[in-house]
């Protein structure tokens, strides 16, 4: 996705600039530019990466007050012409935008209407022209950018600024993430940030509607109406060490092998072995209202639904209420009957994600309670909940989730320990369950210990073009998750199905050329799961089995045999092979493994 920085302050601008664009690269992009204002916008943007814009930027690109952009295109091609900043006919406003304008096409045919002349195709274009004319008219920047706000109709992150008002950059956020980072003597903005935390690590989230001005010596904001806000900063615990490789190849092997300490710091002072309890304070909620949920519902997007498929067997399993799972992008569109007795779960790695965001915001609406499972603190979903869960996990960087994902699973086990406790879940499953947890890392790093027989399996397998994940009922998100992380970054077609459905249509499909993924842990549906082997190899399909036991060589050609924790969690170190099987196989094959074709880190547009 779309990454904006801007600066205002003594130093040059154009290198810090760049430098936040480079620490924006793992969202995602096609193109990049930056503007700087010294007696004039001066400007340089290019198709392709940071690394090409550095090249085209002259060390005579001095001036301390500038913007940049990462784009990644919407409307209108990836170009040089269509990257971002884009500016007015007279050059005198330049604008960097995240988000989509949706009556882009009805502005701008007004406009033309009027004479401009635009020079791209971009809906972005039409902020820079709108502004312009607004900034005749008006005393401040912040009028013109508050003015044309108005008339504009989408989502949008933006940064503007003024050739002629050279001290000042006017921010403003409505559904696209803008964070302020505030310095000593010079201002920062960012669309996320691991753009700022390299200079700064006080930061102020804008909400929706919400406008900032910066200048060196400080920031306002206001509201749409032009009334003052009051903000406090808050100190983000990530610093610009988190944001490198740390000596790995990629970030998300990097973060794969950071899973022993993330699932550590998720459960850190929450585990309580006097009543085998969790403490999840900032849920928020006393026991009588713990009490009081008769159902739960999840929604995420992507790997965040799959862990919340996870989180539902949890606590249905633990906490004996109701659960299910739901895309949040599908929940917000079908007009939810909202109920008082539920209890409704948000997850989501960025806190930014758009469907989820909407998701939250329609239920509040409808008066549901929500909390959250969120691992960026103070972005847009762990601001918009009633209480929730942070997963400390620091940032993830790779597009593909992995420790987010797996520290949400341990969320989850903590909440239906807490939603268990207070029930029927006796106090002799509670201390089974606080033990289990505490044995994860250690197990996590007995399967990380086994990287290099996955690696030899991933280039095995890595050449068909298609391959089959099935699991069921814990195993069945763990399928799921494992498809998805293959398809993701390897570009292999994968499919999970439950196992139970095999033989309801997709056994057609198997075949010497449709590989399985099997994840039979041990459990009470072991059987069941090993004459699902069996139907899959009478076929003449390959089956790679990932369970607690080492198989038959009638059952499965391959096996990746795990530590067995208790069966509830089963799914938290069924998930890690997986992860370590697409990785290699996408590195088999020779893939930008951390920035897939096609995908954005947080997808922060509908
Ligand atoms: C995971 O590998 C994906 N890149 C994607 O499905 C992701 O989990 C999803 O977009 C949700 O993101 P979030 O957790 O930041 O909300």
């Amino acid at each position: 996705m779309c990454g904006i920085v801007a600066y205002v302050g003594p130093k040059d601008a154009a290198p810090i600039l760049l430098e936040g664009l480079q620490r924006l690269e793992y969202r995602g992009y096609d193109s990049a530019g930056v503007v700087v204002s010294n007696k004039g916008l001066k400007v340089r943007k290019v198709k392709g990466r940071v690394a090409d814009l550095a090249k085209v930027v002259p060390a005579r690109f001095k001036g301390g007050l500038g913007i940049g952009h990462t784009r990644w295109a919407t409307h209108g091609v990836p170009s040089d012409v269509n990257a971002h900043p884009h500016l007015s006919a007279d050059e005198r406003i330049a604008v960097v935008h995240n988000g989509i304008i949706e009556n882009a096409a009805e502005l701008r045919a007004k406009l033309e209407a009027d004479g401009v002349v635009f020079a791209s195709e971009t809906d972005t274009e039409v902020l820079a022209h709108l502004i312009a004319h607004a900034a005749d008219e008006n005393e401040t920047l912040e009028e013109a950018v508050r003015k044309t706000l108005k008339s504009v109709v989408g989502t949008y992150g933006i940064a503007v600024i003024d050739a002629e008002r050279p001290g000042e950059v006017v921010v403003a956020r409505n559904g696209s993430p803008i964070v302020l980072g505030i310095g000593e003597k010079e201002m920062f903005a960012a669309s996320d940030v691991a753009a700022l935390v390299r200079y700064t690590r006080q930061v102020v989230h804008l909400e929706d509607g919400e406008l900032a001005v910066l200048k060196a010596d400080g920031f306002h904001t206001f509201a749409s109406d032009a009334r003052e806000t009051a903000k406090e900063p808050l100190t983000v615990d990530w610093d610009a060490g988190h944001y490198d490789t740390g000596g790995y190849e990629h970030y998300l092997l990097k973060e794969i092998s950071e899973q022993p300490e993330t699932v550590t710091r998720t459960m850190s002072g929450r585990l309580d072995e006097r009543f085998h309890v969790a403490h999840l304070g900032g849920l928020n909620m006393d026991a009588r209202e713990t009490r009081s949920f008769r159902r739960v519902k999840i929604i995420g997007c992507g790997s965040a639904y799959y862990s919340g498929q996870i989180g539902a067997q949890l606590i249905e399993e633990l906490a004996r209420i109701p659960s299910d799972a739901e895309p949040a992008s599908e929940f917000r569109y079908r007009n939810p009957v909202v109920d008082p007795d539920t209890l409704y779960v948000a997850i989501s790695q960025s806190g930014e994600t758009y469907d989820t965001l909407a998701a939250v915001q329609e239920l509040k609406r409808k008066g549901g309670r929500v909390i959250g499972i969120v691992n960026a603190v103070g972005s847009a979903i762990a601001r918009e909940v009633d209480g929730g869960i942070y997963l400390h996990a620091g940032p993830e960087v790779s597009v593909a989730s992995t420790k987010a994902f797996t520290s949400t699973a341990v969320a989850f086990a903590l909440l239906a320990l807490h939603l268990g406790r207070v029930r029927d879940l006796s106090p002799a499953d509670g201390r089974r369950i606080v033990e289990g947890l505490r044995r994860l890392p250690g197990q996590i790093g007995e399967i990380l210990a086994q990287s290099d027989k996955i690696a030899e399996l991933a280039k095995k397998y890595a050449g068909h073009a298609g391959m089959m994940f099935v699991g069921r009922v814990r195993g069945y998100p763990v399928a799921r998750e494992g498809a998805q992380k293959l398809k993701e970054i390897s570009y292999v077609h994968a499919e999970a199905y439950p196992a139970s459905e095999l033989k309801h249509g997709p056994l057609a499909l198997i075949g010497p050329d449709m590989p399985t993924v099997a994840i039979v842990p041990d459990d009470e549906l072991l059987d069941k799961n090993l004459t699902t082997l069996g139907e899959i190899r009478a076929r003449g399909g390959q089956v790679l089995m990932v369970g607690h036991r080492e198989p038959s060589a009638k059952l499965a050609d391959d096996a990746i045999v795990i530590p067995k924790n208790e069966i509830e969690l089963d799914p938290i170190l069924l998930t890690i092979p997986l992860q370590l099987f697409a990785y290699y196989a996408a590195v088999a094959l020779g893939r930008d493994v951390d920035k897939p074709r096609n995908l954005a880190k947080s997808v922060t547009v509908e």
